[in-house]
């Protein structure tokens, strides 16, 4: 539910930190289920908690980390880009990417931070799959694609191909990463690994209007939706035999990197974690 100013008073009487996750909309977020049952399992005095807003409150907003009202906010979608200017410093993950996810407050400054990198980053690499020197498809030019192609270029991969279905939404990440190349939406390069980064899936019933049918196997599929567990694109994917991965990870990973600046611990990633995710 929604915090009201009432519950903020209270808390700025209580030693109970206060963390929150801000985007529009937020209803769906699991992020406060994910830090609230860290929090519990680490003994940490603490609560996390979801606020949806509108892009004119955001720099009231985030001014209650200065004040210590909030002790750290997570970022989603559409605000990654949008907060920047009302933060006193960028990591370079950060600026690179010109997107923030995690903020906290260190040394009297207002630091953003991006932890989407790591998260995507980690889920790669459980999978055990070697990026080095692959070629990458991306579809999608949303909020996330910046992250995952920072994360891409660290892992060394040797190209990058952004497909968006609206084209002039792929020359943002050029300025930001001049080496990417680009398709027109509907055509299908020669990849080792292809990344849904659309919101199509998001809806069980929904198909992405691209033809996978004559690519070869040993392919990985990797959708940054987790909830359908099971996108019609991974599938597709998983049908004509090659590996697929969900969000699901990347989602845990992200949120893991933010718990460990906050509280200085590195909670566990394990089943109950996993499951928690799962319905
Ligand atoms: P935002 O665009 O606000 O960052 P997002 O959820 O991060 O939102 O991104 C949505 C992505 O899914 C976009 O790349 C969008 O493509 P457009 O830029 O053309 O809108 C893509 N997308 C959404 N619906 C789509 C569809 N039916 N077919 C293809 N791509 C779609």
């Amino acid at each position: 539910g929604a915090t009201s100013f009432k519950d903020q008073r209270v808390f700025k009487t209580s030693k109970m930190k206060k963390f929150l996750v801000i985007g529009n909309p937020i209803e769906h977020s699991l992020s406060p289920m994910l830090h609230n049952y860290w929090i519990k399992n680490n003994g940490i005095d603490a609560i996390y908690e979801k606020q949806k807003l509108n892009e004119n409150q955001l720099k009231e907003f985030i001014s209650q980390i200065r004040e210590k009202k909030i002790n750290g906010i997570n970022v989603t979608v559409p605000f990654k880009k949008s907060v920047i200017p009302y933060l006193d410093e960028l990591s370079i993950e950060a600026r690179n990417t010109q997107s923030v996810n995690t903020i906290y407050f260190k040394d009297n400054k207002i630091f953003g931070h991006n932890t989407d990198i790591v998260g995507f980053e980690t889920s790669v690499k459980k999978s055990k799959y070697d990026l080095t020197n692959k070629e990458v498809f991306i579809l999608g030019a949303g909020g996330v694609v910046p992250s995952i192609i920072f994360a891409l270029i660290k892992m060394r991969v040797s190209k990058i191909i952004v497909s968006n279905r609206t084209k002039e939404k792929t020359d943002n990440l050029k300025n930001l990463f001049q080496n990417i190349e680009t398709v027109d939406w509907g055509k299908i390069p020669n990849f080792d690994m292809i990344i849904n980064a659309t919101s199509v899936g998001l809806k069980k019933k929904d198909n992405i209007n691209l033809n996978f049918s004559s690519i070869s196997k040993n392919k990985f599929f990797y959708d940054v939706i987790y909830n359908p567990k099971e996108t019609n694109f991974l599938k597709t994917g998983k049908n004509l035999g090659n590996l697929t991965l969900n969000g699901k990870l990347m989602f845990i990973y992200q949120a893991h990197s933010a718990f460990n600046i906050w509280h200085k611990q590195k909670p566990n990633v394990n089943e109950n974690v996993i499951k928690l995710l799962d319905k």
